[in-house]
């Protein structure tokens, strides 16, 4: 199997200019996904693993240390020095995130955040909107809210939203960000069924999960985090 993500001595630190503080986040991480894995981060609050998928994903940039991705269009690219429109272009395309923190548009209305997120990859509207109504019903969101504006959902309705618009784009990439934290234990083997669904058609994931075990027999790596410093803990040999 071939190398999809490569992450080498990845460090972030923020600088707090208005307090005169430093904050190491992460040190010297390294991870190394084959396509078709599924690797677990765990460790405790604090200790950095959010950052870890925002410095893929480009919302944050690094200081030091490289994030190699092998894209389709653009074959082996530096996620850390990619540009604002590789990246644009990486998130419409190949690499889906979900946030640990669902912040969502106002004004649009649930059926129109799937729908656009399908459209993105160019599909057409006829079959967008197919996919849009099959995917909020896999997760049981009640038909009257899709024509309804998320801001007002309920914490699980937000997340159920929020992992099926990353999760519609089958994205070859999907970093998650505790996408079962706060979900009922049906709602939690929705999203399982979905993981697994995905991953046999060939998404690599990565997550951040406080019940690895719940995931566990999908797992094939685990890093874990300590204050920013990282141990590769696990390797599975499951697939
Ligand atoms: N934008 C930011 N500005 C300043 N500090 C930040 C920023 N983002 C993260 N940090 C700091 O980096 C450290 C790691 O944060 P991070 O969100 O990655 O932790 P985490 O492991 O995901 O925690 P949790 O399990 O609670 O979600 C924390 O001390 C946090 O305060
Ligand atoms: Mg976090």
């Amino acid at each position: 199997m071939e190398t999809l993500l490569e992450i080498k001595d990845l460090s972030k630190s923020f600088d707090l200019h208005n307090l005169g503080k430093h904050i190491r986040a992460v040190s010297n991480v390294d991870i190394q996904i084959k396509e078709g894995e599924f690797v677990g981060i765990t460790g405790k609050s604090g200790s950095g693993k959010s950052t870890i998928l925002k410095c893929i994903y480009g919302t944050y940039r690094i200081q030091q240390g490289s994030i190699w991705y092998h894209s389709k269009k653009f074959g082996p690219i530096n996620l850390a020095e990619a540009t604002e429109r590789e990246l644009l272009y990486l998130r419409k395309h190949e690499i889906g995130y979900v946030s640990q923190f669902l912040n969502v548009m106002p004004r649009t209305t649930a059926r129109q955040l799937v729908k656009q997120a399908i459209l993105e990859m160019g599909d057409d509207h006829d079959l967008a909107e197919k996919e849009t109504e099959k995917i909020l019903a896999h997760f049981e969101l009640d038909e009257e809210l899709w024509d309804s504006y998320p801001t007002t959902f309920s914490g699980g309705e937000k997340l159920r939203l929020n992992i099926a618009r990353a999760m519609v784009k089958k994205p070859r990439l999907l970093l998650l960000d505790e996408p079962t934290a706060s979900l009922d234990h049906d709602s939690k083997l929705k999203v399982k069924l979905l993981i697994e669904q995905l991953m046999k058609e060939g998404t690599t994931m990565l997550g951040i999960f406080h019940d690895l075990e719940f995931m566990n027999h999908l797992c094939n790596q685990e890093y874990n985090m300590q204050n920013g410093i990282f141990s590769h803990s696990t390797s599975f040999t499951n697939s």
